[in-house]
């Protein structure tokens, strides 16, 4: 398989180097085996997100030299608005930081302590805002997203039995709304259907309960829609989105993914009262509602990459192939991954991998940590540190999946680069009976797994037998 032919060329680069294997180890130990505590000068290819990451245009580029910096009223801001309500459609909107800005004022406004929130998978900074206003996330994902190997094409979709359920078992008032990933970024980046938007969208109108979309990567959701759903195959990309936000009353965006902009985010929304309400709270946590915490420049390189990710589909069908490229080399090498492909990144099945270790040894936290001492390659885990403890009870989370995440920073990496990462994963995978696992030392109270520490239980990770 090869990857399509880029949409684009390359006009500025960033030299890169790799360290020496005794430099990569050291600089592990410093780092408490936590990928996140990383330099980035020391990463050879960095693959921890796609998230505010990706290579920006010159078009981006030349409008943030037209940035107005107005404290009030900013003409950027009024650009970023005409983008959300042509490419998104919704009428109302305030600029974030980033996405969990958008998050924490949308739990702010709807959330009472008691109420239950559901939603197709948790996404770690949307829980825990949810948490923090007293409410409860309650998951209706289908049970085929927690398989890595289930092969659906649409594994995101909401179970609606689950949902059903749960509005059974509490009061309808007690559930203010549903969040919808599009695509599950937990799950392995999978998608979900249009009929299952539809479906839960006519489900939760009848009931009063509002439906959010994370619309973060939702140009690749649209996407996958396009070619998996029937119907679908004659739309483009742009007239799939605008469909998949009209059955959802609300979107919270981290444009530092689909968006191509490196900081950034908003919160939409089509009813007006809910939108004075979230703009009276982002002058309080964000800044004032015409700029949201965001630079004028800012504004601008986030309208025009709205536009930009929308205006052909060739610069989505690109990047899902490079994704798609990495997945199958790593297959056909025999490494356990979770099926099928999904959009932005390829995710390793660590328990798997490392089927020697049990979930208390951390197989994800581990494996990412043993990939870059092996070839110098950020990665990000996706398992029991992700999912971090209950804020009430202060019992450990235990997700099924224990996933290492490689994702694809959108138009930075070359094939090249993609088959050294799949060489270097090969060679950890050769020696993965002798990694050992890692423990604990220091564990903050919040979203632990950005800051955590680690030690080794036994070995030196690194530690090669050739
Ligand atoms: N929702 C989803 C699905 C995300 O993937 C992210 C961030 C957010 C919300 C929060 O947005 O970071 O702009 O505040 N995901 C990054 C990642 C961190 O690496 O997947 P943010």
């Amino acid at each position: 398989m090869k990857i399509l032919t880029e949409p684009y060329k390359i006009k500025m680069v960033e030299s890169i180097r790799l360290l020496s294997k005794e430099a990569r180890e050291k600089a592990l130990r410093e780092a408490g085996y936590n990928t996140f505590l990383l330099m980035s000068q020391d990463v050879y290819i960095d693959l921890l997100t796609d998230s505010g990451t990706n290579a920006m245009s010159d078009s981006q580029w030349a409008w943030m030299m037209m940035g107005d910096e107005a404290y009030a009223g900013s003409r950027s801001y009024y650009h970023l608005l005409d983008a959300v309500q042509q490419v998104y459609g919704y009428p109302f909107m305030v600029p974030t930081h980033q996405g969990r800005g958008a998050e924490h004022i949308l739990s702010k406004c709807l959330i009472k302590p008691g109420d239950f929130v559901p939603g197709n998978m948790y996404f770690t900074t949307t829980r825990l805002h949810q948490e923090l206003e007293g409410g409860t996330f309650v998951d209706v994902s289908m049970d085929g997203a927690h398989d890595p190997r289930n092969e659906s094409l649409f594994k995101g979709n909401v179970d609606m039995k689950k949902l059903e359920n749960l509005t059974k078992k509490v009061s309808i008032d007690r559930i203010p709304y549903i969040t919808i990933g599009a695509p599950v970024n937990m799950a392995g980046g999978q998608p979900v259907s249009m009929q299952n938007l539809r479906q839960v969208s006519e489900f939760c109108r009848k009931r009063r309960i509002r439906v959010v979309l994370d619309a973060a990567r939702a140009v690749e959701n649209a996407y996958f829609i396009q070619e998996r759903e029937p119907g679908y195959a004659s739309k483009s990309v742009r007239e799939i989105l605008r469909e998949m936000c009209s059955w959802m009353d609300i979107c919270t965006m981290s444009a530092k993914k689909d968006a191509f902009a490196n900081i950034g985010g908003f919160l939409a929304m089509h009813d007006e009262g809910l939108y004075e309400e979230a703009k009276n709270f982002c002058v309080v946590y964000e800044g004032l509602h015409t700029y949201g915490g965001l630079a004028g420049r800012d504004l601008e390189a986030l309208a025009q990459g709205i536009r930009e990710s929308v205006e052909r589909d060739d610069w989505v069908a690109h990047r899902i192939s490079q994704v798609r490229y990495l997945w199958q080399n790593l297959k056909d090498m025999g490494i356990p991954l979770v099926h099928p492909c999904g959009g932005h990144a390829v995710f390793i099945d660590a328990k798997a991998f490392l089927s020697h270790l049990p979930q208390e040894q951390l197989p994800a936290q581990t494996l990412a940590a043993q990939i870059y001492a092996d070839s110098g390659v950020r990665s990000m885990e996706r398992g029991i540190v992700s999912a971090g403890r209950d804020l009430q009870s202060g019992e450990e989370h235990r997700p099924s999946l224990e996933l290492v995440r490689l994702a694809i920073p959108r138009r930075v990496y070359t094939q090249t680069h993609l088959d050294y990462v799949a060489e270097g994963i090969e060679k950890t995978f050769r020696r993965r009976e002798e990694i050992p696992g890692l423990r604990f030392v220091y564990e903050p109270k919040y979203l632990r797994f950005f800051q955590a520490r680690f030690e080794l239980q036994k070995k030196e990770v690194g530690a090669t037998v050739e």
